[in-house]
C-alpha cells in the first residue's frame, strides 16, 4: 500500500493499492475514530459491483451503515440526489461525527462531497474511486459540488475528505472508453508539472493496452496523487498553482458544453490540450519538437488531439466560463514539457492566439 500525504487545511492521506477496498472499515476507524455511522453513496454501476464489500468492511468494525444509490451518468449530478442523502442521514440520526464515504466515480465523489460538506454544516466524506480519473483527479482536492441546468458544477463547496482510498483493481472493470478518458488527466499532469511521468508515458510499450499493466498503472496512479497532493498543498483555494491543472480545460469545456454533454470529459480535454499546444507553437510560447511529441503521445493513449470548433466559438463559450475573471482569461500554456504558465488573456487576446492556427 503507498501513502500520498495532502498537506493543506487538514491534512490527509491518498492510500493506493491492490484490493484495498476491504481495508475500508480499518482506515475508517483510524481517521475517523468517533463515528458510528456511515452512509455509502453509490450509483448504479459500480454499487452492483463493490457495495457489499464496502460494506462489510464496515460493518466489521462496527459501523453502521446505510446506503444512498443513484442512477450512474452525469444528469443525476443535480440538488435532487443530494436531497436524497441528506433525507438519508436525517432519517437515521446522522451526528457531525458521522461519515459520508463516496463509491464511484467523479460523478459520485462530487456529489457525496457536496452532501457531506452542507448537511449539519459539515460532516466528514471519505472518497474510495473507483474510475481512472477519479482516482488521478477529482476525489483529491475537496472540489465538490453539482451541476445546474444552466452550467456544470455551478454550486459547490471546498470540502477535504479525511482519507482518500484508492483500491487500484476496481479499474478492470472500467469500461476501454472510460479508461482512456481517464488518461486525459494523467498526460496533463506530464505536462504541466512532470517530466518523470512524461518519460514513463513516452516509454510505455504498448501504449494503447497500458490498462493490462496494473503495476505501471499503479506507478502512474501514485505520481499523478503526488502531483495533485503537491498542487493542493501550494494553493488549496485555486487562487495560483492550482489554475494549471484546467490546461486543455478553457477550450475543453467549451467543446463538453457544445456537444451537450456527449463528449467525455478526458477526451475533450485532451482536445482542449492539443489545440493548446498547437497554437503555443505558431506564438513562439512552445518549441515544435516538443509541441509534436507531446500531440503524437495524447494519440498513442488513443485521444484525440484535434477539434472542428473555431476560435470564434471557443471564444464566446470561454467568456460563459467561470474561468474568466474580470476582464481576462486565465490561459494555461505548457512552455516545455512539465512546465506550465499562467497566461492572462482579453477574450480577444485570446481569439488572436487561437486563429494563428
Ligand atoms: N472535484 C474535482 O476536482 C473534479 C475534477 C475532475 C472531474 N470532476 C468531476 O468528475 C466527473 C467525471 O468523473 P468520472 O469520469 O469518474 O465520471 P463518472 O463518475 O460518471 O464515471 C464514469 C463512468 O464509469 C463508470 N464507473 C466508474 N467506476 C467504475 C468501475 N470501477 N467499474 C465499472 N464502471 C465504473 C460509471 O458508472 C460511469 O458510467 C464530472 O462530474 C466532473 O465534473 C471533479
Ligand atoms: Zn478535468
Amino acid at each position: 500500500m503507498r501513502r500520498v500525504t495532502v498537506n493543506c487545511s487538514s491534512n490527509y492521506d491518498v492510500v493506493i493499492g491492490k484490493g484495498i477496498l476491504d481495508e475500508t472499515g480499518r482506515l475508517t476507524k483510524q481517521v475517523c475514530p468517533k463515528a458510528q455511522k456511515v452512509l455509502i453513496v453509490s450509483e448504479s454501476n459500480v454499487a452492483p459491483l463493490y457495495m457489499d464489500r464496502v460494506k462489510s468492511s464496515l460493518t466489521g468494525e462496527g459501523f453502521a451503515v446505510f446506503e444512498y444509490v443513484f442512477e450512474a451518468g452525469e444528469q443525476s449530478k443535480n440538488i435532487a440526489s443530494i436531497s436524497g442523502m441528506w433525507g438519508v442521514m436525517a432519517s437515521n440520526g446522522f451526528t457531525r461525527t458521522d461519515i459520508v464515504l463516496a463509491l464511484g466515480g467523479g460523478v459520485t465523489g462530487d456529489m457525496a462531497g457536496f452532501a457531506a460538506a452542507t448537511f449539519l454544516r459539515g460532516i466528514k466524506v471519505i472518497q474510495v474511486p473507483t474510475s481512472l480519473l477519479a482516482m488521478v483527479d477529482a476525489c483529491i482536492g475537496g472540489k465538490t459540488g453539482i451541476d445546474l441546468p444552466q452550467g456544470k458544477n455551478q454550486v459547490g463547496a471546498f470540502h477535504q475528505p479525511s482519507i482518500v482510498i484508492e483500491d487500484t483493481s476496481c479499474l478492470d472493470t472500467l469500461p476501454d472508453s472510460v479508461f482512456t478518458e481517464g488518461m486525459g488527466e494523467v498526460l496533463k499532469y506530464a505536462y504541466i508539472m512532470d517530466t518523470e511521468l512524461y518519460e514513463i508515458l513516452s516509454g510505455a510499450e504498448d501504449k494503447a493496452d497500458i490498462r493490462k499493466n496494473l503495476d505501471l498503472i499503479e506507478d502512474i496512479i501514485a505520481r499523478c496523487a503526488y502531483d495533485k497532493a503537491y498542487v493542493i498543498g501550494e494553493d488549496e483555494n485555486d487562487n495560483g498553482l492550482r489554475q494549471t491543472l484546467n490546461f486543455g480545460h478553457t477550450v475543453g469545456h467549451v467543446i463538453e458544453r457544445d456537444s451537450n454533454f456527449t463528449l467525455a470529459h478526458g477526451v475533450c480535454v485532451a482536445k482542449g490540450m492539443g489545440i493548446i499546444i498547437r497554437a503555443s507553437v505558431l506564438s513562439g510560447k512552445l518549441d515544435k519538437d516538443k509541441a509534436d511529441k507531446m500531440i503524437s503521445l495524447i494519440e498513442a493513449y488513443g485521444l484525440p488531439s484535434e477539434d472542428d470548433i473555431t476560435p470564434e466559438e471557443a471564444r464566446e463559450g470561454v467568456l460563459n466560463d467561470k474561468k474568466k475573471r474580470g476582464d481576462t482569461i486565465s490561459v494555461i500554456l505548457v512552455t516545455d514539457i512539465g512546465r506550465s504558465e499562467i497566461c492572462k488573456m482579453t477574450a480577444d487576446e485570446f481569439l488572436q492566439f487561437l486563429k494563428r492556427k
